[in-house]
């Protein structure tokens, strides 16, 4: 695997790749990699003839009292994992290559009102963060296509959105959740949590779930679902942000005419911040 921090090597790098018209897939990281993100380099494989994968803790998307100095670094441990997976090109930037002239003064790409719910309404800026990132490294990279996950189902929305606005010309391809055998999304955070934090996690799936088996069963009264799937958050033991029944391309609220649905839920778990979603295709006829 080539490792590069310099835009200007991993350009000269990846050049003839794209001269001779071999197809360039990008994962975009910020590290600290599990076995959710090598799935998502697996997927890159099956689309392209070359994987590129960066990464970077972008203090950009986080807010002012958020994790941005604990996140772990752990880029020898990550290094090997790429390895094993045959990523063949890691781009791990420096904070001064990607903002050479500051943050304050950084042009940044806003996607409006998704951004201002959900995750955004609870954090303000960070989708902004995500978005201006995201848009550098895919012009730094240049890829034929960008695996993300859907874990991160908001920021998948918001970066599809993103793509087709600004005319990026990248396929972006989804990545199905990775989870723990007991049904915990794996993630980056996971690490924060003490074992009875562990152990209340679940309940976050075990919720979505429930709320799948509700729609499933033909209700459609949104708004007393989500007051009941949050309750059984808070008697697992932890602190809701939201729950909401959306739909799935827009994340407007769903109506009961929508069949594409996505259940999406925010918690804390102690200092935790946890995310996860569950998509639903409903029939018509229920
Ligand atoms: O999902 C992430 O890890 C980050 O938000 C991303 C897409 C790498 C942008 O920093």
């Amino acid at each position: 695997m080539q490792s590069y921090q310099r835009v200007v090597d991993l350009r000269e790098s990846l050049a003839p790749t794209r001269a001779s018209g071999k197809r360039i897939a990008f994962v975009p990281t910020m590290g600290n990699l599990h076995e959710g993100h090598m799935q998502l380099i697996r997927l890159a494989h099956q689309h392209a003839d070359v994987v590129v994968a960066s990464i970077f803790v972008n203090p950009l998307q986080f807010g002012l009292n958020e994790d941005w100095e604990m996140y772990p670094r752990m880029l020898a441990s990550d290094t090997t994992q790429l390895m094993q997976e045959k990523c063949d090109y890691l781009f791990c930037p420096t904070e001064q290559e990607i903002y050479p002239n500051g943050m304050e003064t950084q042009t940044k790409v806003i996607v409006p009102t998704m951004t201002d719910i959900l995750c955004g309404a609870s954090r303000p800026g960070h989708f902004t963060g995500v978005t201006t990132i995201v848009a550098k490294l895919f012009n730094m990279v240049l890829p034929h296509v960008a695996i993300l996950g859907i874990k991160d189902y908001q920021q998948l929305t918001v970066i599809r959105r993103m793509v087709e606005d600004l005319c990026f010309p990248i396929d972006i391809v989804a990545a199905p959740t990775a989870r723990a055998p007991d049904g915990l999304a794996l993630s980056s955070r996971n690490a924060y949590l003490n074992k009875t934090e562990r152990e209340q996690s679940t309940a976050l799936h075990k919720t979505l779930l429930w709320v799948q088996c509700q729609l499933k069963d033909g209700r459609r009264d949104y708004v007393q679902l989500e007051t009941q799937g949050q309750q059984k958050l808070l008697d697992a033991g932890m602190r809701p942000d939201y729950l909401s029944v959306r739909q799935a391309q827009t994340l407007e609220l769903a109506t009961a005419a929508d069949t594409e649905i996505v259940v999406l839920a925010a918690v804390y778990l102690g200092r935790t911040r946890l995310i996860d979603n569950l998509t639903i295709q409903l029939n018509h006829m229920v």
